[in-house]
Protein backbone atom coordinates (compact mmCIF):
# COMPACT_ATOMS: atom_id res chain seq x y z
CA UNK A 1 0.00 0.00 0.00
CA UNK A 2 0.98 3.01 -0.91
CA UNK A 3 0.77 6.58 1.85
CA UNK A 4 1.72 9.85 2.51
CA UNK A 5 2.68 11.54 5.75
CA UNK A 6 3.34 15.50 6.13
CA UNK A 7 6.51 17.14 8.07
CA UNK A 8 8.53 20.15 7.37
CA UNK A 9 12.37 20.98 7.22
CA UNK A 10 14.04 24.23 8.53
CA UNK A 11 15.90 26.39 6.09
CA UNK A 12 17.41 29.37 7.88
CA UNK A 13 14.24 30.71 9.79
CA UNK A 14 11.76 29.14 7.31
CA UNK A 15 10.58 25.84 6.44
CA UNK A 16 9.45 23.90 3.59
CA UNK A 17 7.12 21.09 3.05
CA UNK A 18 7.84 17.79 3.28
CA UNK A 19 6.24 14.84 2.34
CA UNK A 20 7.26 11.21 3.56
CA UNK A 21 6.07 9.33 0.85
CA UNK A 22 5.66 5.71 1.57
CA UNK A 23 5.02 2.08 -0.64
CA UNK A 24 4.99 -1.13 1.06
CA UNK A 25 4.62 -4.02 -1.96
CA UNK A 26 5.60 -7.49 -2.85
CA UNK A 27 7.21 -9.94 -1.11
CA UNK A 28 11.07 -9.30 -0.99
CA UNK A 29 12.66 -7.93 1.17
CA UNK A 30 13.81 -4.61 0.92
CA UNK A 31 14.34 -0.90 2.95
CA UNK A 32 15.16 2.22 1.00
CA UNK A 33 15.07 6.19 1.46
CA UNK A 34 15.33 8.25 -1.24
CA UNK A 35 14.66 12.29 -1.99
CA UNK A 36 18.52 13.54 -1.76
CA UNK A 37 18.55 11.92 2.13
CA UNK A 38 21.69 12.83 3.77
CA UNK A 39 23.34 10.07 6.03
CA UNK A 40 21.65 11.13 9.14
CA UNK A 41 18.65 9.87 7.47
CA UNK A 42 20.28 6.69 5.78
CA UNK A 43 20.74 5.99 9.83
CA UNK A 44 17.21 6.70 10.49
CA UNK A 45 16.41 2.99 9.00
CA UNK A 46 17.89 1.08 11.82
CA UNK A 47 16.41 3.62 14.68
CA UNK A 48 13.04 2.91 12.98
CA UNK A 49 13.78 -0.53 12.54
CA UNK A 50 14.83 -0.86 16.45
CA UNK A 51 12.02 1.48 17.49
CA UNK A 52 9.58 -0.61 15.91
CA UNK A 53 10.52 -3.98 17.27
CA UNK A 54 10.75 -2.53 21.04
CA UNK A 55 7.50 -0.86 20.72
CA UNK A 56 6.43 -4.61 20.45
CA UNK A 57 5.22 -4.15 16.64
CA UNK A 58 6.31 -6.69 13.87
CA UNK A 59 8.43 -4.98 11.48
CA UNK A 60 7.54 -5.55 7.70
CA UNK A 61 10.77 -7.64 6.96
CA UNK A 62 9.67 -9.81 4.07
CA UNK A 63 8.10 -6.60 1.87
CA UNK A 64 9.69 -3.92 -0.12
CA UNK A 65 9.54 -1.18 1.69
CA UNK A 66 10.64 2.65 -0.23
CA UNK A 67 10.23 5.95 1.06
CA UNK A 68 10.75 8.87 -0.63
CA UNK A 69 11.11 12.31 1.04
CA UNK A 70 9.66 15.13 -1.28
CA UNK A 71 10.80 17.01 -2.88
CA UNK A 72 13.32 15.03 -4.26
CA UNK A 73 15.42 18.01 -5.12
CA UNK A 74 15.87 19.57 -1.49
CA UNK A 75 18.73 17.97 0.49
CA UNK A 76 17.41 16.50 3.71
CA UNK A 77 19.23 16.17 7.07
CA UNK A 78 18.59 15.49 10.80
CA UNK A 79 16.27 13.51 12.52
CA UNK A 80 13.25 14.50 12.86
CA UNK A 81 12.14 12.48 9.50
CA UNK A 82 12.59 9.39 11.48
CA UNK A 83 8.47 9.64 13.00
CA UNK A 84 6.82 11.03 10.01
CA UNK A 85 8.47 8.13 8.30
CA UNK A 86 7.53 5.58 10.76
CA UNK A 87 4.31 6.30 10.91
CA UNK A 88 3.72 5.97 7.05
CA UNK A 89 5.02 2.89 7.29
CA UNK A 90 2.96 1.44 9.86
CA UNK A 91 -0.18 2.86 7.77
CA UNK A 92 0.91 1.17 4.74
CA UNK A 93 1.91 -1.81 6.32
CA UNK A 94 -1.19 -2.26 8.75
CA UNK A 95 -3.21 -0.67 5.58
CA UNK A 96 -5.46 1.64 7.66
CA UNK A 97 -6.91 4.74 7.11
CA UNK A 98 -5.34 7.81 9.11
CA UNK A 99 -6.79 11.59 9.37
CA UNK A 100 -3.65 12.57 9.49
CA UNK A 101 -3.96 14.65 5.86
CA UNK A 102 -4.32 18.52 8.29
CA UNK A 103 -1.27 17.11 9.96
CA UNK A 104 2.33 17.77 10.14
CA UNK A 105 4.70 15.20 12.39
CA UNK A 106 8.18 15.75 13.37
CA UNK A 107 10.39 13.84 15.89
CA UNK A 108 13.29 11.64 16.44
CA UNK A 109 13.34 7.90 17.19
CA UNK A 110 15.53 6.61 20.25
CA UNK A 111 16.28 2.77 19.72
CA UNK A 112 13.22 2.56 22.39
CA UNK A 113 10.72 3.84 20.77
CA UNK A 114 10.75 7.38 22.47
CA UNK A 115 10.33 10.54 20.78
CA UNK A 116 13.52 12.91 21.18
CA UNK A 117 13.75 16.82 20.93
CA UNK A 118 14.52 18.21 17.26
CA UNK A 119 15.71 21.67 16.57
CA UNK A 120 13.16 24.49 15.20
CA UNK A 121 9.85 23.46 16.27
CA UNK A 122 8.25 27.07 16.60
CA UNK A 123 8.86 27.64 12.55
CA UNK A 124 7.52 24.52 12.16
CA UNK A 125 4.68 25.34 14.11
CA UNK A 126 4.46 29.08 12.01
CA UNK A 127 4.82 27.31 8.67
CA UNK A 128 1.11 24.79 9.83
CA UNK A 129 -0.75 27.75 11.02
CA UNK A 130 0.36 29.40 7.38
CA UNK A 131 -0.16 26.58 5.56
CA UNK A 132 -3.30 25.78 6.51
CA UNK A 133 -2.74 22.67 8.78
CA UNK A 134 -4.57 21.92 11.93
CA UNK A 135 -2.22 19.70 13.57
CA UNK A 136 0.77 18.95 14.83
CA UNK A 137 2.73 16.33 16.22
CA UNK A 138 5.86 17.23 18.18
CA UNK A 139 8.28 15.03 20.83
CA UNK A 140 6.47 15.60 23.88
CA UNK A 141 9.59 18.56 24.98
CA UNK A 142 9.38 20.80 22.24
CA UNK A 143 5.02 20.78 22.80
CA UNK A 144 5.44 24.04 24.94
CA UNK A 145 7.63 26.03 22.00
CA UNK A 146 4.97 24.75 19.36
CA UNK A 147 1.89 25.67 21.91
CA UNK A 148 3.23 29.16 21.09
CA UNK A 149 1.03 29.23 18.28
CA UNK A 150 -2.48 28.94 19.41
CA UNK A 151 -4.31 28.15 15.68
CA UNK A 152 -2.99 25.12 15.77
CA UNK A 153 -3.81 22.14 17.92
CA UNK A 154 -0.37 20.90 19.37
CA UNK A 155 -0.04 17.24 20.20
CA UNK A 156 3.03 16.31 22.25
CA UNK A 157 4.01 12.81 21.61
CA UNK A 158 6.45 10.97 24.11
CA UNK A 159 6.84 7.49 22.36
CA UNK A 160 5.86 5.77 19.25
CA UNK A 161 3.32 3.42 20.59
CA UNK A 162 1.33 6.51 21.56
CA UNK A 163 1.32 7.64 18.07
CA UNK A 164 0.27 4.06 17.01
CA UNK A 165 -2.40 4.10 19.21
CA UNK A 166 -3.72 7.68 18.25
CA UNK A 167 -3.24 6.71 14.62
CA UNK A 168 -5.32 3.33 15.25
CA UNK A 169 -8.22 4.91 17.37
CA UNK A 170 -6.73 2.58 20.37
CA UNK A 171 -6.10 5.72 22.71
CA UNK A 172 -6.26 9.42 21.04
CA UNK A 173 -3.20 11.98 22.18
CA UNK A 174 -4.40 14.58 23.91
CA UNK A 175 -3.66 18.17 22.90
CA UNK A 176 -1.50 20.14 24.71
CA UNK A 177 -3.56 23.53 26.20
CA UNK A 178 -2.00 26.46 24.94
CA UNK A 179 -0.41 28.62 27.97
CA UNK A 180 -1.09 32.58 27.29
CA UNK A 181 2.27 33.61 25.74
CA UNK A 182 2.40 36.84 28.40
CA UNK A 183 2.64 34.67 31.32
CA UNK A 184 6.50 33.68 30.46
CA UNK A 185 7.23 37.34 30.78
CA UNK A 186 8.01 37.54 34.19
CA UNK A 187 9.44 40.30 35.85
CA UNK A 188 13.57 40.09 34.96
CA UNK A 189 15.76 39.19 37.60
CA UNK A 190 19.01 41.23 36.90
CA UNK A 191 21.82 41.09 39.56
CA UNK A 192 23.50 44.08 38.38
CA UNK A 193 21.90 47.65 39.01
CA UNK A 194 23.75 50.77 37.69
CA UNK A 195 22.79 52.12 41.55
CA UNK A 196 25.49 50.42 42.59
CA UNK A 197 28.17 51.93 40.05
CA UNK A 198 29.74 54.71 41.45
CA UNK A 199 30.29 57.79 39.27
CA UNK A 200 30.12 57.19 35.60
CA UNK A 201 27.83 59.68 35.21
CA UNK A 202 29.03 59.93 31.42
CA UNK A 203 29.54 56.58 30.65
CA UNK A 204 25.73 55.71 32.17
CA UNK A 205 24.08 58.16 30.17
CA UNK A 206 25.97 56.97 27.10
CA UNK A 207 24.56 53.40 27.93
CA UNK A 208 20.72 54.74 28.48
CA UNK A 209 21.07 56.64 24.77
CA UNK A 210 22.98 53.29 23.78
CA UNK A 211 20.07 51.25 25.13
CA UNK A 212 17.27 53.79 23.96
CA UNK A 213 18.34 54.07 20.07
CA UNK A 214 19.88 50.49 19.74
CA UNK A 215 23.43 52.54 19.08
CA UNK A 216 26.64 50.92 18.83
CA UNK A 217 28.89 52.10 21.90
CA UNK A 218 32.93 51.55 22.15
CA UNK A 219 33.77 51.61 26.05
CA UNK A 220 37.60 53.25 26.06
CA UNK A 221 39.28 53.05 29.21
CA UNK A 222 42.45 51.66 31.80
CA UNK A 223 42.24 48.43 33.71
CA UNK A 224 39.63 48.09 36.78
CA UNK A 225 37.47 51.40 35.50
CA UNK A 226 34.26 49.36 35.54
CA UNK A 227 34.08 48.88 31.70
CA UNK A 228 33.21 45.17 31.78
CA UNK A 229 30.69 45.58 34.59
CA UNK A 230 29.39 48.78 33.21
CA UNK A 231 28.44 46.82 29.92
CA UNK A 232 27.50 43.37 31.91
CA UNK A 233 25.20 46.17 33.41
CA UNK A 234 22.68 46.96 30.40
CA UNK A 235 20.87 44.54 30.18
CA UNK A 236 18.98 45.86 33.50
CA UNK A 237 18.06 49.47 31.71
CA UNK A 238 17.24 47.63 27.85
CA UNK A 239 13.53 47.81 27.21
CA UNK A 240 11.56 45.02 28.01
CA UNK A 241 10.52 43.09 24.66
CA UNK A 242 7.79 43.37 22.93
CA UNK A 243 5.99 39.77 22.24
CA UNK A 244 6.42 40.13 18.42
CA UNK A 245 9.70 40.46 19.09
CA UNK A 246 10.09 37.80 21.43
CA UNK A 247 8.63 35.58 18.96
CA UNK A 248 11.53 36.58 16.67
CA UNK A 249 14.60 36.13 19.12
CA UNK A 250 12.42 32.84 19.46
CA UNK A 251 12.72 30.97 16.11
CA UNK A 252 16.58 31.75 16.08
CA UNK A 253 16.95 29.90 19.47
CA UNK A 254 14.44 27.09 18.57
CA UNK A 255 16.41 26.26 15.07
CA UNK A 256 19.64 26.51 17.19
CA UNK A 257 18.47 24.25 19.59
CA UNK A 258 19.10 26.57 22.62
CA UNK A 259 15.93 27.42 24.05
CA UNK A 260 16.34 27.32 27.84
CA UNK A 261 14.99 24.33 29.59
CA UNK A 262 11.64 24.54 30.78
CA UNK A 263 10.47 27.89 29.17
CA UNK A 264 9.72 27.96 25.85
CA UNK A 265 9.72 31.15 24.48
CA UNK A 266 13.12 33.98 25.27
CA UNK A 267 11.50 36.43 26.81
CA UNK A 268 14.85 38.46 27.96
CA UNK A 269 16.65 40.64 25.44
CA UNK A 270 19.59 38.23 24.90
CA UNK A 271 22.94 39.10 25.96
CA UNK A 272 25.60 37.58 24.08
CA UNK A 273 29.16 37.88 24.85
CA UNK A 274 31.88 35.50 22.87
CA UNK A 275 35.36 35.59 24.58
CA UNK A 276 38.02 36.67 22.04
CA UNK A 277 39.08 32.93 20.98
CA UNK A 278 35.58 32.73 19.13
CA UNK A 279 36.11 32.28 15.12
CA UNK A 280 34.69 34.16 12.34
CA UNK A 281 31.93 31.04 11.70
CA UNK A 282 31.16 31.14 15.86
CA UNK A 283 30.22 35.15 15.53
CA UNK A 284 28.50 35.42 12.46
CA UNK A 285 27.17 31.88 11.51
CA UNK A 286 28.23 29.19 8.96
CA UNK A 287 28.86 25.64 9.23
CA UNK A 288 27.80 23.31 6.22
CA UNK A 289 24.12 23.46 7.04
CA UNK A 290 24.48 27.07 8.48
CA UNK A 291 23.36 27.91 11.94
CA UNK A 292 23.04 31.51 13.56
CA UNK A 293 26.04 32.40 15.12
CA UNK A 294 26.51 35.04 17.93
CA UNK A 295 25.46 37.75 16.27
CA UNK A 296 21.53 36.37 15.52
CA UNK A 297 21.64 35.18 18.63
CA UNK A 298 22.20 38.68 20.08
CA UNK A 299 19.57 39.45 17.81
CA UNK A 300 17.19 42.55 19.28
CA UNK A 301 19.61 42.22 21.97
CA UNK A 302 23.52 43.38 22.69
CA UNK A 303 26.90 41.71 21.38
CA UNK A 304 29.08 42.21 23.74
CA UNK A 305 33.07 41.83 22.64
CA UNK A 306 35.07 42.56 26.07
CA UNK A 307 38.67 42.64 24.92
CA UNK A 308 37.11 44.23 21.39
CA UNK A 309 41.19 44.40 19.72
CA UNK A 310 41.99 40.87 21.26
CA UNK A 311 39.54 39.55 18.75
CA UNK A 312 41.62 38.66 15.65
CA UNK A 313 41.25 41.74 12.71
CA UNK A 314 39.85 38.81 10.42
CA UNK A 315 36.97 37.94 12.29
CA UNK A 316 36.04 41.40 13.54
CA UNK A 317 35.77 42.50 9.63
CA UNK A 318 32.78 40.05 9.61
CA UNK A 319 30.64 42.48 11.95
CA UNK A 320 30.79 45.19 8.88
CA UNK A 321 28.07 43.62 6.44
CA UNK A 322 25.40 42.53 9.24
CA UNK A 323 26.30 46.17 11.02
CA UNK A 324 24.95 47.76 8.36
CA UNK A 325 22.05 45.31 6.61
CA UNK A 326 20.93 43.74 10.21
CA UNK A 327 20.86 40.44 8.38
CA UNK A 328 23.74 37.84 7.99
CA UNK A 329 23.95 36.13 4.17
CA UNK A 330 25.08 33.02 4.30
CA UNK A 331 26.14 31.27 0.82
CA UNK A 332 26.49 27.12 0.13
CA UNK A 333 26.11 25.75 -2.80
CA UNK A 334 22.48 24.46 -1.88
CA UNK A 335 21.60 28.00 -1.59
CA UNK A 336 21.76 31.43 0.39
CA UNK A 337 20.81 30.86 4.23
CA UNK A 338 19.80 34.71 5.65
CA UNK A 339 19.68 34.97 9.61
CA UNK A 340 18.64 38.43 11.06
CA UNK A 341 21.16 40.21 13.25
CA UNK A 342 19.83 43.59 14.71
CA UNK A 343 21.64 43.69 17.66
CA UNK A 344 23.33 46.40 19.46
CA UNK A 345 27.37 46.16 19.65
CA UNK A 346 28.98 46.86 22.83
CA UNK A 347 32.79 46.66 22.91
CA UNK A 348 35.40 47.38 24.93
CA UNK A 349 38.83 48.06 25.09
CA UNK A 350 41.84 50.13 26.83
CA UNK A 351 43.58 52.88 25.11
CA UNK A 352 47.00 50.56 24.73
CA UNK A 353 48.51 47.65 25.63
CA UNK A 354 49.80 48.46 29.31
CA UNK A 355 45.92 50.42 29.79
CA UNK A 356 46.89 53.88 30.82
CA UNK A 357 47.42 55.75 27.84
CA UNK A 358 44.60 58.31 28.89
CA UNK A 359 44.91 58.19 32.36
CA UNK A 360 45.75 61.67 33.64
CA UNK A 361 47.66 60.57 36.71
CA UNK A 362 49.11 57.24 36.34
CA UNK A 363 51.68 57.11 33.49
CA UNK A 364 51.74 55.16 30.13
CA UNK A 365 55.02 53.23 29.17
CA UNK A 366 53.83 52.22 26.01
CA UNK A 367 56.16 53.62 22.79
CA UNK A 368 53.99 55.65 20.25
CA UNK A 369 54.31 52.97 17.87
CA UNK A 370 53.12 50.21 20.76
CA UNK A 371 50.27 52.51 21.28
CA UNK A 372 49.47 53.15 17.08
CA UNK A 373 49.96 48.97 16.72
CA UNK A 374 47.60 48.17 19.20
CA UNK A 375 44.62 50.87 18.24
CA UNK A 376 45.45 49.74 14.69
CA UNK A 377 44.10 45.81 15.78
CA UNK A 378 40.18 47.33 14.72
CA UNK A 379 40.33 48.42 11.87
CA UNK A 380 38.67 52.35 10.59
CA UNK A 381 35.16 50.90 8.72
CA UNK A 382 34.03 49.31 12.08
CA UNK A 383 35.08 51.73 14.14
CA UNK A 384 33.38 54.40 11.94
CA UNK A 385 30.11 52.00 12.83
CA UNK A 386 29.92 52.52 16.41
CA UNK A 387 27.90 55.98 17.61
CA UNK A 388 28.73 55.99 21.17
CA UNK A 389 32.73 56.52 21.49
CA UNK A 390 33.18 56.86 25.23
CA UNK A 391 36.11 57.10 27.69
CA UNK A 392 35.49 55.26 30.96
CA UNK A 393 37.51 56.95 33.14
CA UNK A 394 39.46 55.29 37.17
CA UNK A 395 37.14 56.88 39.72
CA UNK A 396 38.96 58.44 42.66
CA UNK A 397 38.29 57.28 45.89
CA UNK A 398 36.10 59.32 47.09
CA UNK A 399 33.57 58.10 44.81
CA UNK A 400 34.39 54.81 45.28
CA UNK A 401 33.86 55.25 48.92
CA UNK A 402 30.31 57.13 48.70
CA UNK A 403 27.56 55.08 50.80
CA UNK A 404 24.33 56.38 48.62
CA UNK A 405 23.38 54.83 45.49
CA UNK A 406 23.44 56.30 42.34
CA UNK A 407 19.72 56.12 40.29
CA UNK A 408 18.46 52.58 40.09
CA UNK A 409 18.03 50.70 36.44
CA UNK A 410 14.66 50.59 36.66
CA UNK A 411 14.24 54.24 36.87
CA UNK A 412 17.05 55.08 33.96
CA UNK A 413 14.87 51.92 32.07
CA UNK A 414 11.61 53.92 32.52
CA UNK A 415 13.04 56.56 30.29
CA UNK A 416 14.40 54.27 27.54
CA UNK A 417 11.16 52.60 27.00
CA UNK A 418 9.70 56.02 26.95
CA UNK A 419 12.02 56.93 24.34
CA UNK A 420 11.10 53.21 22.53
CA UNK A 421 7.92 54.07 22.97
CA UNK A 422 7.82 57.21 20.94
CA UNK A 423 10.28 55.10 17.98
CA UNK A 424 7.49 52.16 18.23
CA UNK A 425 4.75 54.95 17.19
CA UNK A 426 7.46 56.51 14.32
CA UNK A 427 7.87 53.38 12.65
CA UNK A 428 4.46 51.86 12.77
CA UNK A 429 4.36 51.30 9.29
CA UNK A 430 7.67 50.31 8.85
CA UNK A 431 9.95 47.21 9.16
CA UNK A 432 12.07 49.35 12.08
CA UNK A 433 12.02 49.23 15.42
CA UNK A 434 14.44 51.68 16.56
CA UNK A 435 16.13 55.07 15.70
CA UNK A 436 19.67 53.00 14.60
CA UNK A 437 17.68 51.08 11.94
CA UNK A 438 16.62 54.47 10.17
CA UNK A 439 18.02 54.44 6.72
CA UNK A 440 18.26 57.55 4.75
CA UNK A 441 14.55 58.04 3.38
CA UNK A 442 13.49 58.01 6.90
CA UNK A 443 16.12 60.09 8.04
CA UNK A 444 14.94 63.02 5.77
CA UNK A 445 11.25 62.38 7.05
CA UNK A 446 11.61 62.24 10.64
CA UNK A 447 15.07 64.09 11.46
CA UNK A 448 14.46 67.65 10.43
CA UNK A 449 17.14 70.15 11.34
CA UNK A 450 17.30 73.78 12.17
CA UNK A 451 19.93 75.92 10.44
CA UNK A 452 22.04 76.02 13.92
CA UNK A 453 22.08 72.40 14.27
CA UNK A 454 22.94 72.72 10.23
CA UNK A 455 26.04 74.63 10.84
CA UNK A 456 27.21 72.40 13.41
CA UNK A 457 26.88 69.52 11.21
CA UNK A 458 28.71 71.19 8.93
CA UNK A 459 32.16 72.18 10.81
CA UNK A 460 32.44 68.94 12.77
CA UNK A 461 31.67 66.94 9.46
CA UNK A 462 34.87 69.32 7.95
CA UNK A 463 36.68 70.06 10.63
CA UNK A 464 36.77 66.02 11.98
CA UNK A 465 36.90 64.50 8.80
CA UNK A 466 33.70 62.96 8.87
CA UNK A 467 32.15 60.31 6.66
CA UNK A 468 29.05 60.06 5.39
CA UNK A 469 27.94 57.12 7.08
CA UNK A 470 29.52 59.35 10.52
CA UNK A 471 27.22 62.00 9.51
CA UNK A 472 24.13 59.76 9.15
CA UNK A 473 24.76 57.75 12.24
CA UNK A 474 25.39 61.14 14.11
CA UNK A 475 21.56 62.53 12.94
CA UNK A 476 20.29 59.08 14.21
CA UNK A 477 21.64 59.82 17.31
CA UNK A 478 20.53 62.80 17.59
CA UNK A 479 16.74 61.88 17.12
CA UNK A 480 17.37 59.36 20.29
CA UNK A 481 18.53 61.77 22.48
CA UNK A 482 15.73 64.28 21.26
CA UNK A 483 13.43 61.56 22.01
CA UNK A 484 15.04 60.58 25.44
CA UNK A 485 14.22 64.22 25.77
CA UNK A 486 10.46 64.27 24.48
CA UNK A 487 11.45 66.65 22.13
CA UNK A 488 9.16 66.72 18.48
CA UNK A 489 12.40 68.18 17.33
CA UNK A 490 15.92 67.68 17.15
CA UNK A 491 17.45 70.88 18.70
CA UNK A 492 20.99 71.90 18.57
CA UNK A 493 21.89 70.47 22.15
CA UNK A 494 20.87 67.03 20.84
CA UNK A 495 22.92 67.25 17.70
CA UNK A 496 26.00 68.87 20.11
CA UNK A 497 25.83 65.99 22.60
CA UNK A 498 25.74 63.51 19.87
CA UNK A 499 28.23 64.78 18.11
CA UNK A 500 30.56 64.54 21.64
CA UNK A 501 30.60 61.00 21.27
CA UNK A 502 32.52 61.06 18.02
CA UNK A 503 35.27 62.75 18.70
CA UNK A 504 37.60 59.59 18.95
CA UNK A 505 37.01 58.58 15.19
CA UNK A 506 37.64 62.11 14.08
CA UNK A 507 41.09 62.69 15.49
N1 LIG B 1 32.33 52.69 39.22
C1 LIG B 1 32.45 51.59 39.97
N2 LIG B 1 31.67 51.41 41.05
C2 LIG B 1 31.78 50.30 41.79
N3 LIG B 1 32.64 49.31 41.55
C3 LIG B 1 33.46 49.43 40.50
C4 LIG B 1 33.40 50.57 39.64
N4 LIG B 1 34.31 50.42 38.67
C5 LIG B 1 34.90 49.22 38.88
N5 LIG B 1 34.39 48.62 39.98
C6 LIG B 1 34.84 47.35 40.55
O1 LIG B 1 36.00 46.94 39.86
C7 LIG B 1 35.84 45.65 39.31
C8 LIG B 1 36.58 45.56 38.01
O2 LIG B 1 35.93 46.30 37.02
P1 LIG B 1 35.88 45.84 35.52
O3 LIG B 1 36.24 44.41 35.41
O4 LIG B 1 34.61 46.27 34.95
O5 LIG B 1 37.08 46.69 34.92
P2 LIG B 1 37.51 46.83 33.41
O6 LIG B 1 37.47 48.29 33.08
O7 LIG B 1 36.73 45.94 32.57
O8 LIG B 1 39.03 46.36 33.48
P3 LIG B 1 39.93 45.65 32.35
O9 LIG B 1 40.39 46.73 31.40
O10 LIG B 1 41.08 45.10 33.11
O11 LIG B 1 39.11 44.62 31.70
C9 LIG B 1 34.34 45.48 39.18
O12 LIG B 1 33.95 44.15 39.23
C10 LIG B 1 33.83 46.24 40.38
O13 LIG B 1 33.86 45.42 41.53
MG1 LIG C 1 37.17 44.24 31.47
Amino acid sequence: MFTHIHSAAVLGLDCISITAEVDIAGSWPGYQIVGLADASIQEAKERIRTAWKNTGLTFPSNARIVINLAPADVRKVGSAYDLPMAVGMFVASEQIDHELEDALIVGELALDGNVRHVNGVLPMAIFARDNGYKKLYVPEVNAKEASIIHEVSVFPVQNFKEMIDDITGKKKLQKITPVPVTEWFEEQQNDLDMAYIKGQGFVKRALEIAASGSHNILLSGPPGSGKTLLARTLPSILPRMSIHEAIDVTKIYSVAGMLPPGKPIVSERPFRAPHHSASGVALVGGGKFPRPGEISLAHRGVLFLDEFPEFPRTVLENLRQPLEDGVVSISRAQGTTTFPAIFTLVASQNPCPCGYASDPDKPCHCSPMHIARYQKKVSGPLLDRIDLHTEVPRINFDKLSQNELAESSASIRERVEAAREIQERRFRNTLYATNSEMKNKHIKEFCTLDDTSIDLLRQAVTHMHLSARSYHRIIKLSRTIADLATSKNIRTPHVAEALQYRTKVGE
